[in-house]
């Protein structure tokens, strides 16, 4: 690959800005596998990151954030956003109309006129900065739902860079996306861009046949994970790269004596009881509700596993402005008290909640000291936590149930058992089998996923973008030999119905 300038592009940047006891403010670098696998590489390249500061900019945020690029070792260039702007674009077109609707939870949309119009007002300002703080020769990768309309901008204001985007979240069937009022803006906005990426070959083909439906004249050249589209008016790859995570990070943190002790300790206060984990952002897309009324389900349709299995729910709050969040919250909060009052013991409480963001080691201790966990989304573009929790599975014993619906089950398909989320009967009864599978079969599923997790990891992701943005440009596919993209070839007809509750 050569050694191109990188401009990343995201909402949040890699360090958030957040307010000491004293009213100053000051820089909290982040820790999430995106700003990991970039900042080597924006390191090595050079390069620079833009994003909201979480503020609404000034003098003393740039100060701030100077130092801190100085230690990173690239630039952050922050975008301020009023008060106003983080309403109507955050909260408002990316989290109530683009992240329902791509989710598939068209009723939950608000298509107000006034969010679509500041989307487009601050995925300009966004166009603008990329355009003060990068030169021709670039490769500008833009990321995520929120800034679907920077290439476009870029080329309206004459601003000509090479150009990359990925979306983190699913693309929808054409169905779906035909709800959206600015649907045909949206897909030209991606057209814009020289790659556009996504998740899985599932919503690179949704994108292909919403882009036929409006454009007739759309052809789709090539085959495997990136091919080359054209109509009249342009050409464009669309490629799938599956996101990944640190494996060796996760793995390696996971080996701690400190985090081994911490995972003995949650056993023990678990009087070694079999643990159930749950982890998620409080969300709608994650399926909570569901996920404890399958726990209610095991519970009353398996009375022997009273007092034998707790089950663990983690929620990290999330988009607490957004009506819809904090009714799940009360929702959430109601059931586990119900399963409480229904099955609790004296010295069991066999669903236990925690509403907080928790330190990494802690986050680890739990997923090592899980025996199971339930990833059990509606809908998710990947899901992480699935595959940190594979990654963190020191006994290789441990089993991941994971919802037919998450990104993930692509690839590991081969070694969850995978359930329909809705499905809660069928959820009870897939928990009730690995509670009496055997240790040989545990280790064999999770060695198969540990493999996938490790190989493909979030380092294999950043490159094969790269190689398909970056190095190969326009017109020279397919994919090199040296990236293994076999295993996205599976297919998508993963079901197995044999966990379903009418079977
Ligand atoms: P999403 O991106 O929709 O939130 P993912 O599962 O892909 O879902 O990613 C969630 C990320 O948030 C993971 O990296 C996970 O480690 C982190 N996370 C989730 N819950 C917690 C928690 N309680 N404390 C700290 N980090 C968390
Ligand atoms: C998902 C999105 C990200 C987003 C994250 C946290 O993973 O794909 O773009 O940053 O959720 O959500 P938040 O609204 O807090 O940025």
């Amino acid at each position: 690959m050569d050694s191109t300038r990188l401009v990343v592009v995201s909402n949040r940047l890699p360090a958030a800005l957040r307010k000491n006891e004293n009213g100053d403010w000051k820089v909290v670098p982040g820790a999430g596998g995106l700003v990991t696998a970039m900042a080597p590489v924006l390191r090595d390249r050079g390069g620079t990151w833009i994003g909201w500061s979480g503020t609404a900019g000034g003098a003393e945020v740039m100060d701030l954030l100077a130092s801190f690029s100085k230690e990173a070792g690239y630039e952050l260039k922050p975008v301020g956003l009023t008060a106003e702007e983080v309403n109507d674009f955050y909260f408002g077109f990316a989290n109530e109309v683009v992240w329902p609707l791509f989710h598939d939870f068209q009723s939950r949309c608000n298509f107000n006129p006034r969010y679509y119009h500041r989307y487009m007002d601050v995925n300009r300002k966004f166009a603008e900065t990329v355009g003060q703080w990068s030169a021709e020769g670039d490769f500008v990768w833009v990321h995520d739902y929120h800034l679907m309309h920077v290439g476009w901008w870029l080329k309206e204001l004459g601003i000509n860079r090479r150009t990359g985007f990925y979306l983190h979240i699913p693309f929808p069937p054409v169905d779906i996306f035909l709800k959206m009022p600015w649907r045909t803006k949206v897909l030209k906005a991606l057209m814009e861009y020289d790659l556009v990426g996504f998740q899985t070959y599932r919503d690179r083909r949704n994108f292909i046949q919403c882009l036929k439906l409006f454009y007739s004249d759309v052809k789709a050249k090539g085959r495997g994970p990136v091919v080359r589209i054209s109509n009249d008016e342009r050409t464009f790859n669309a490629g799938y790269f599956s996101i990944g995570i640190d494996y060796r990070q996760f793995n390696e943190t996971a080996r701690r004596p400190s985090v081994k002790k911490r995972a003995q300790a949650i056993k023990e206060a678990d009087e070694n009881r079999t643990i159930i984990l749950g982890v998620d952002r409080l969300d709608y897309t994650k399926g909570v509700p569901q996920r404890l009324e399958a726990m209610r389900t095991l519970f009353e349709n398996y009375p022997e596993l009273h007092g034998k299995i707790t089950f663990t729910q983690v929620l990290v709050p999330s988009r607490e402005q957004v009506p819809e969040y904090m009714a799940l919250k009360e929702e959430i909060e109601r059931l586990v008290g119900e399963i409480n009052g229904q099955f609790s013991q004296p010295g069991y409480t066999p669903v236990q909640y925690m509403y907080r963001s928790l330190p990494r080691e802690e986050l680890v201790a739990y997923y090592r000291a899980a025996d199971m966990a339930l990833v059990t989304p509606l809908r998710d573009g990947m899901n992480l936590v699935a595959k940190e929790y594979c990654a963190c599975n020191v006994s290789k014993k441990g089993v991941l149930f994971l919802s037919e619906f998450a990104g993930a089950a692509t690839q590991l398909q081969n070694g969850a058992l995978l359930v329909n989320p809705y499905d809660v009967e069928g959820v009870a009864k897939a928990i009730h089998q690995a509670y009496h599978m055997d240790d040989k079969e545990k280790r064999q599923r999770m060695r198969k996923m540990q493999e996938i997790i490790r190989k493909y990891d979030i380092f294999w992701w950043v490159d094969s973008f790269l190689q398909a943005g970056v190095s190969r440009g326009l017109g020279d596919f397919p994919p090199q030999e040296s990236v293994d993209y076999a295993f996205f070839e599976m297919g998508e007809d993963y079901i197995d119905d044999s966990l379903s509750s009418g079977t």
